[in-house]
This record gives structure tokens, C-alpha cells and sequence, in this order.
């Protein structure tokens, strides 16, 4: 399969730290995560010029906004302005479900030299079957599910740590899958256009050979 021919590349210059807070002004503030790959190591699947721009540009301005709304909840707070406190909701809900979903998201994928593109074993792999019969039962709930989406948002596959049982669900606009309940997040496809609208198309399949 195409994807097993991909060349491995190091992570090589990524801009950013490693770190997830930094101090400023006495508030813990958020930064942008490295990435555990090369902006180009998921070609073809997915362009490096997606990745990087996904990344530095789209992932950067959910940081930005976040710490910019935490930094206004700091002095609501302070100055007791309840009315500035909720007003400030939604934007801390968005900016931070954009933070965590990404971050979630760069972990989800894999180059192939790192088992990118293989299908999940052991007990992942017995849970899919027991659940949804099989991998491409899977793959085919996950894109049904996206495609029906209105709007953009999230596809994820999840874990209900009370039922012990896989989940597929979908989230709207930036909303982490934790506001679903008990769930926890195994893997999630970002929805939104910006993760695609520069690629004809991107390639999502694993390898069976
Ligand atoms: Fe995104």
C-alpha cells in the first residue's frame, strides 16, 4: 500500500516549545505543543503545507485567543464583573476545546516508520471487532458520521470508561469530547475544513499487507 512506501523524517525545526504553559503576568498561559513528526512525514496523506499551516497558523490562534480570554477571566475576576465572568463562556470554550482537540489530534497520527497506516492489535483491535465487527465497519461509521456533520466539528472514537465500551460520537465547532460524558478520547478527525482544503483529497486507510 502507498502509505508503507512514505520515507521517515525526523522532527526537524519545528518552531514553538515543547512546553504547554508558560508564565505571564503571574497567569499560567498555554503554548504550542511540537509536533512528534516532520510537518511532511504524513505524505501523502496528508500535504506538509496542510500540516504546517494547521499547526502554526490555525492551532496558534486557538492558544492566542484562549490565554487572551483567560487573561480578561483574571481581571473580571479580580474587578468582581460576573457579567464580563459569563460573557467570557464561550469564548474560553471554544479557544480551549480548540486547544485540547488539536492536541489531541497531532497524537493521533503516526508516520508510517512509526506505525502509521497499520491495524490496531491486541486489545484495541479485539474491541473494534466486538463492537463494530470490524475495521472497515469503523472506518465506515467514523465517515458517515463526518460527512452527516453540519457545520464543522469533530468525529471521534472514544472510550465510556463506565460502560468499558467504544463510542463514536461527534462534536460541533471546537467542543472536546469530555463535554459528552465519560468519555475519553482514542482518536478524533478534525472536521474542519481548514484540515483539508488545500488537498484534492486525503487519504485515510491502513495497511493490510
Ligand atoms: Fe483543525
Amino acid at each position: 500500500m502507498a502509505l508503507r512506501s512514505l520515507i521517515c523524517r525526523k522532527t526537524l525545526g519545528l518552531a514553538s516549545s515543547s512546553g504547554f504553559k508558560l508564565q505571564f503576568r503571574g497567569l499560567q498561559t498555554f503554548s504550542l505543543p511540537d509536533l512528534p513528526y516532520d510537518y511532511g512525514a504524513l505524505e501523502p496523506a496528508i500535504s506538509g503545507e496542510i500540516m504546517q499551516i494547521h499547526h502554526q497558523k490555525h492551532h496558534q490562534t486557538y492558544i492566542t485567543n484562549y490565554n487572551k480570554a483567560l487573561e480578561q477571566l483574571h481581571h473580571a475576576i479580580e474587578k468582581g464583573d460576573s457579567s464580563a465572568v459569563v460573557k467570557l463562556q464561550s469564548a474560553i470554550k471554544f479557544n480551549g476545546g480548540g486547544h485540547i482537540n488539536h492536541s489531541i489530534f497531532w497524537k493521533s497520527l503516526s508516520p508510517v516508520c512509526e506505525g502509521g497506516g497499520e491495524s490496531p492489535h491486541g486489545s484495541l483491535g479485539w474491541a473494534i471487532d466486538e463492537h463494530y465487527g470490524s475495521l472497515d465497519a469503523l472506518i465506515q461509521k467514523m465517515s458517515t458520521e463526518g460527512a452527516a456533520l453540519q457545520g464543522s466539528g469533530w468525529v471521534w472514537l472514544g472510550l465510556d470508561k463506565e460502560s468499558k465500551k467504544l463510542v463514536v460520537e461527534t462534536t460541533v465547532n471546537q467542543d472536546p469530547l469530555v463535554t459528552k460524558g465519560p468519555l475519553v478520547p482514542l482518536l478524533g478527525i478534525d472536521v474542519w475544513e481548514h484540515a483539508y482544503y488545500l488537498q484534492d483529497h486525503v487519504t485515510i486507510g491502513f495497511d493490510y499487507d
